[in-house]
């Protein structure tokens, strides 16, 4: 069982490329997930099935909405675990949380792997060139197979890519852009706005409301799915996304995602 969270697609995908390759293992995303249950969010395991967390790095470390998940998560038995990460360039000592949440929970994570993919945070950096972002999906696509011989001999390993000073960033930066950077203050449709509603329907928290435009509520995961997904590139934040491009991974273009 592979849980995953995703804005712009990347952690989908590398979710479901384990799944398949398991042959067919069940993927489920945790926004829904904390939806459809209330308080506890309780699973059995199969004989031998493991237990996947796929999501992106958030200033260096798990988002918060995956950290409140595994702390409702309640699993029987004593899986092989392992935690797929994917970042723009490094994921700081994002393990070392996500380990110490789990621990809470009395699991413990067997192997933990950080993925390079494209990077979708537009509000510091700009996405990658086209080049880039197609380099990296192949690398990605080469290492997922990697990863997947590892799981699949159910072995013990950190591959990780945790940066420089990785401590300052995890430990001090992170809380602070938990604390300040989690609003929709900045967000708002310009005038390029069709009123399609597609921000609506992919916001993982549902703070989006579209009556002729989009409003915010303020509830927000900054998982920047409804900037990315604007098929008009009508979203902005601020003024420093106007110019910026526009990103998701082709398996959001899938029917139903
Ligand atoms: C709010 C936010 C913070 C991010 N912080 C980092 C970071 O600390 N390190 C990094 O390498 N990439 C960072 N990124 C880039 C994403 O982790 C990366 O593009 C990820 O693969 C997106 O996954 P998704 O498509 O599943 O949403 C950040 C992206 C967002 C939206
Ligand atoms: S997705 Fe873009 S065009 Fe569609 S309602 Fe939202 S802001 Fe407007
Ligand atoms: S408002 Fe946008 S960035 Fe915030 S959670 Fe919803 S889709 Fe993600």
């Amino acid at each position: 069982m592979i849980f995953y969270f995703t804005g712009t697609g990347n952690s989908l995908y590398a979710a479901d490329f384990i799944a398949r390759a398991q042959g067919g293992d069940r993927i489920l995303s945790i926004a829904k997930e904390m939806e459809r249950q209330h308080g506890l969010c309780r699973y059995e395991l199969g004989e031998n099935e493991m237990l996947g967390f796929a999501f992106p790095i958030y200033a260096w470390a798990p988002p918060k909405i995956v950290l409140d998940f595994i702390s409702r998560l309640e699993v029987k038995g004593n899986p092989y675990v392992f935690a797929l990460c994917t970042c723009g360039d490094e994921e700081g000592h994002a393990a070392k949380v996500l380990n110490k949440a789990l621990a809470k929970n009395n699991l413990t994570l067997n192997s933990v792997f950080t993925l390079v993919m494209p990077n979708n945070y537009i509000m510091g950096y700009d996405v990658d060139s086209e080049k880039q972002e197609k380099e990296k999906l192949k690398t990605a696509e080469k290492l997922l197979a990697e990863i997947n011989k590892v799981i699949d001999q159910r072995q013990n390993k950190m591959l990780t890519v945790p940066g420089k000073y990785p401590g300052l960033k995890t430990n001090v930066v992170n809380p602070l852009f938990n604390q300040f950077a989690m609003n929709t203050r900045h967000f708002y449709a310009d005038d390029n706005c069709t009123g399609c509603g597609i921000c609506e329907e992919v916001c993982p928290v549902h703070t989006i409301k579209v009556t002729d435009k989009p409003s915010w509520g303020k509830t927000c995961t900054q998982c920047l799915g409804c900037i990315h997904r604007c098929p008009v590139r009508a979203i902005q934040y601020g003024k420093g996304t106007v110019r910026k491009g526009r990103y998701h991974h082709p398996i959001l273009d899938r029917p139903g995602e």
